[in-house]
């Protein structure tokens, strides 16, 4: 069977031919890859910055972002059976028993930094046409959502993010602000830095959890995405416009910054335009550029006299996984046509060369296996 296969020690990155994966074990299901999203981190890796080879292979099989169907399933498979399609989520535990997150299936938590991550450490991904996987780590998806299902990963970590919020949130009185007489005014506003699939995704998730969302982004082809935002109901802030304060007095109180740029000026620059009580949530990862200036003081006395909150957050969990698949699908009862706008380009396997150099432009783009 075929694979798309990065080779780190001679800098390669081609089409392998590997065996037919078999189902080794009573727990485990094999699946027919339909679909793999491509990502930041993908180029990343084909950019040799990232990504590690299972130990004892020169090679990594990429993709992390998919949607398989059942083909056959162990004895104990988690009672599904073929023809059901799954996301597989990406990350697998560390085997150290003092790890009480991982023990407790909690991997994107992991304290020991030796988890493995299909298709980026350690582990190979899905741009093959087959893969054997425990069930447990299979995450059933509905028929219904086979068109957009492969946007699930990517929408992992705002929903991780926002399951978080709320948590943190708890520390406080946290619901939308009514106006006597008027009922409920409005919500929280949150500012989505970025607007690529993981700032669209999450500008969508934000708006489904009532947050009057505002995506602020240097984007290319700008006024198509400036359109599609408005068509969920979020707003468009364009940053060649306007500047970091300007966005601030279009908002008013920011409530949330959720960043999905990676770019770490931008994001040190608005954390002084934070709100009291606000949450900032970081998901980007800026390559090491050098130090930027900072004014520390200002951000520490922000942070203490308002209450405020950043956290970062990576890979996601199965209650992630879950509120992804349960969101995406309001999202295309909703806004179907914005729903698909997301996903700009289907591609063969032989067009790996173009997408993961970054080369095919759009917003998310998709290798069609299955
Ligand atoms: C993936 C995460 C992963 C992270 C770091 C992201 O692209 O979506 O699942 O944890 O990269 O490797
Ligand atoms: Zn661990």
């Amino acid at each position: 069977m075929k694979a798309v296969a990065v080779y780190p020690s001679s800098r390669k990155i081609g089409i392998t031919d590997l065996p037919e994966p078999k189902i080794a074990a009573p727990t485990q299901v094999k699946l027919r890859m339909l679909e793999v999203g491509i990502c930041g981190t993908d180029k990343e890796i084909c950019r040799f910055d990232y990504g590690t080879p299972p130990e004892g292979s020169d090679f990594l099989v990429l993709g992390h972002e998919s949607l398989g169907e059942v083909v056959e399933v162990g004895p104990d498979g988690g009672g599904f059976k073929p023809g059901d399609l799954v996301i597989p989520s990406v990350r697998r535990p560390c085997q150290h028993p003092e790890c009480v997150a991982c023990r407790q299936g909690r991997q994107d938590f992991c304290y020991t930094g030796d988890f493995t991550e299909r298709g980026i450490k350690g582990r190979h991904g899905y741009m093959t046409e087959f893969a054997v996987d425990e069930a447990r780590y299979m995450v059933p998806v509905p028929r219904e959502l086979r068109e957009v299902a492969v946007l699930v990963e990517p929408l992992t970590i705002a929903e991780k993010a926002l399951i978080q919020v709320w948590n943190v949130q708890q520390r406080l009185p946290w619901a939308c602000e009514i106006v006597p007489g008027k009922g409920k005014a409005h919500c929280h506003r949150a500012v989505v830095l970025g607007a690529g699939p993981v700032g669209l995704l999450g500008a969508m998730a934000l708006t489904v959890a009532g947050f009057d969302t505002f995506v602020y982004s240097r984007a290319a082809g700008a006024e198509n995405r400036a359109k599609l935002v408005e068509s969920f109901g979020a707003h468009y802030v364009p940053a060649e416009t306007n500047s970091i304060d300007d966005l601030a007095k279009i908002v008013g109180t920011i409530d949330l910054v959720y960043e999905a740029v990676g770019a770490s000026q931008l994001a040190f620059d608005m954390l002084h335009t934070l709100g009291p009580n606000a949450v900032f949530v970081f998901t980007g990862v800026p390559g090491r550029k050098g130090p930027v200036s900072v004014d520390t003081d200002l951000l520490m006395r922000n942070l203490v006299l308002k209450n405020q909150i950043l956290f970062g957050t990576v890979n996601a969990g199965r209650e992630a996984f879950e509120a992804a698949i349960k969101d995406l699908s309001t999202f295309t009862k909703r806004w179907p046509d914005a729903t698909k706008a997301l996903i700009t380009g289907h591609f063969p396997m032989e067009g790996f060369a173009d997408l993961l150099a970054g080369r095919a432009g759009g917003i998310k783009n998709v290798l069609s296996i299955g």
